[in-house]
């Protein structure tokens, strides 16, 4: 099997994952998985799984384990993922990074690494009051740092702009809160695999962007030696 690539994007809510995700996807054409994204679209199709996951989501908790484990691991055997993979918000508690060890040890393959998008609670905040997405696809913007050409019209598809019902100020706080309790240990689990890197999410979209691609870089020219 030729080397894949196989990404894990960490990070506070806000902290740039997305954004990044989708500029990512698009310089390597591997498949980006957000559950984040799968677990919206479940809530708006009104599945069984959406209508289990939508009061945890809204209140800014977790979605149990069990039901995220099985999803994701469903979607990473789809045969597009076959030279590699972005993800975004899974693993997101320890329990899903050993089950994800273990899915792709049985398959032979590996989490290439770990990027930790590092951005301070303060520059959180801000950053999620002003972002906007697109309701047919979920295209991230920011009012002031990246906004749409035209306003709440997305500049991808034309859909409209909304706000993220997860996005109010009170539930951003539940979300942090969660993230340093139940997320930030997988900063230590890469760690001690060799896996982690790290990058400074203050910078601009831009810079973030090209820091992760030199990093990405290195990576491919490690795996070739
Ligand atoms: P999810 O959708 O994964 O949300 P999240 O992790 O909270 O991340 P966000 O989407 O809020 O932020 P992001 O880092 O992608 O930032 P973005 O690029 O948008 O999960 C939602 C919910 O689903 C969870 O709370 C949970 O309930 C559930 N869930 C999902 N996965 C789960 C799992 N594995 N286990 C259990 N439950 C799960 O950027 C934010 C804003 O900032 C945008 O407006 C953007 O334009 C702007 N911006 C981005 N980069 C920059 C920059 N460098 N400078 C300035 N502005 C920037």
């Amino acid at each position: 099997m030729p080397s894949q690539l196989n990404l894990i994007l960490i990070g506070p809510p806000g902290a740039g994952k997305g954004t990044q995700a989708e500029r990512l996807t698009e310089d390597f054409r591997l498949p980006f998985i957000s559950t984040g994204e799968m677990l919206r679209a479940n809530v708006k199709e009104g599945t069984e799984l959406g209508k289990q996951a939508k009061q945890h989501m809204e209140s800014g908790g977790l979605v149990p384990d069990e039901l995220i484990v099985a999803m994701a691991a469903e979607r990473l055997d789809q045969s597009d993922t076959e030279d590699g993979f972005i993800l975004d918000g899974f693993p997101r508690t320890t329990g899903q990074a050993e089950a994800l060890e273990e899915q792709l040890e049985r398959e032979g393959r590996r989490v290439t690494a770990a990027l930790l998008i590092d951005v301070p609670d303060t520059a959180i905040v801000k950053r999620i009051a002003g972002r906007r997405v697109c309701v047919k696809a979920g295209h991230n913007y920011h009012v002031d740092f990246d906004p749409p050409k035209h306003a709440d019209v997305c500049d991808q598809d034309g859909s409209r702009l909304i706000q993220r019902d997860d996005d109010r100020p009170e539930v951003v706080q539940k979300r942090l809160a969660v993230y340093h309790e139940q997320t930030a240990p997988l900063v230590q689990f890469y760690e001690d695999r060799g896996l982690l890197r790290r990058v400074d999410g203050t910078r601009t979209p831009a810079e973030v962007h090209n820091h992760i691609r030199a990093l990405i870089a290195t990576l491919k020219l490690e795996d070739s030696i």
